[in-house]
């Protein structure tokens, strides 16, 4: 029995902001933002709320319209009754009760669906399809959503030149289904790094209470240290795909394409350096998103299968690393 991935989908606001368009807020050159970074865009949220975005990505996966170029036509149309889970991992929900989980369900009238969210900040989506394949193949759920959805540019301090440069808004979406023949999913490495969880945090804002003794002690938007993430990501990615090689057996040879979540061209390329891997095996879709943290990885693997690259039989990895700090791999055969 496997749980493969049957559809995807991504969608992004309609306003596209340019580096150049970041100067007006801050002293930085689109050069110093591309040649760092691989950015040279992000989508940002006018009007647009989470909801929005992630039920536009989800729709799109529900009409089923295929996994391109895996030698599939599509399953088709899904029923909205055959969703049996549903997982939102995100760190920017519109609104903390209902979750946005429940939010969706209502939305797409998913009534079957057993619904939540799930903060691992940008490995949310690597940690949220591990929590889908394990509940799917324990509770016999068929068919579940899972996404990973952004609108980081509230949480983002458009003040600070070293973070506002990199975040976007975005979302994507997959469909698993419980399939007694292919195996999907082969394997996971995921691993928690509490050491250096301070690296990168964003605080929360509470009412004080007439008992409230603490004093709020980070502000509530994005503080990094880029230097410290990088030095963590380039490890943790290392780490975590030796592990799920290791564990699945498999040779880095053996995957036709890697999905690594969009933070830094420069941390994909000294990842796919230290493996000897050629670049062209990686998906890069930062360039138009910026980093957009638990969508990042869905909707990367959504333009990868668009492309048609990837044909059945094909092994890919995705690779999401983030706050917490967090990381963590998946292999699945297509
Ligand atoms: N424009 C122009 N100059 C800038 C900018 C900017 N936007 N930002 C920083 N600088 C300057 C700095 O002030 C510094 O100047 P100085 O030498 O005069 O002091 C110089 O550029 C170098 O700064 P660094 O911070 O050392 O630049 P670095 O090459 O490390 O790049 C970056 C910074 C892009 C943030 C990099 O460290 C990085 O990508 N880190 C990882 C970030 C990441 O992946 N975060 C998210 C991971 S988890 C998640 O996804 C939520």
């Amino acid at each position: 029995m496997g749980v493969r991935i049957i559809a995807t989908g991504k969608a992004l606001p309609k306003l596209r902001v340019d580096n150049d368009r970041i100067k007006d807020f801050v002293d930085t050159d689109s050069e110093w933002i591309t040649s760092r970074t691989g950015i040279e865009a992000r989508h940002v949220a006018e009007e647009e709320t989470a909801l929005d975005i992630s039920v536009q990505a989800a729709r799109q996966a529900m009409r089923g319209d295929g996994i391109f170029g895996a030698g599939s036509l599509g399953v088709g149309p899904i029923d909205t009754s055959d969703i049996g889970l549903l997982i939102f991992a995100t760190v920017t929900p519109d609104m903390l009760v209902p979750s946005m989980g429940a939010l969706v369900k209502k939305e797409m009238g998913l009534e079957n669906a057993i619904s939540f969210d799930l903060n691992a900040a940008c490995s949310g989506f690597i940690f949220g399809t591990w929590v889908a394949e394990s509940l799917m193949r324990t509770a016999g759920i068929k068919r579940a959503l899972v996404i990973g959805s952004e609108r980081l540019s509230r949480i983002v301090n458009w003040e600070d030149r070293g973070t506002c440069i990199l975040f976007g808004d975005g979302a994507g979406a997959v469909i698993l289904e419980l399939d007694p023949e292919k195996p999907g999913i082969i394997g996971f490495h995921i691993q928690n790094y509490d050491d250096v969880g301070d690296a990168l945090t964003c605080g929360m804002s509470y009412k004080t209470t007439p008992f409230t003794k603490e004093t709020q002690k980070r502000p509530m938007y994005l503080e990094m240290n880029g230097t410290q993430v990088f030095r963590f990501a380039v490890g943790a990615v290392t780490e975590v795909m030796e592990k799920v090689l290791e564990k699945t057996g498999l040779k880095v040879t053996d995957i036709n394409y890697f999905v690594p979540h969009q933070a830094n061209i420069r941390i994909i390329s000294n990842v796919a350096q230290k493996f000897n891997i050629p670049m062209e095996k990686f998906q890069v879709s930062i360039e138009n998103t910026g980093n957009t943290s638990a969508a990042s990885v869905p909707m990367a693997l959504d333009d990868l299968l668009r492309s048609g690259k990837v044909k059945a039989g094909d092994k890919v990895m995705l690779v999401g690393f983030g706050g917490g700090l967090s990381a963590g791999a998946i292999i699945m055969e297509f």
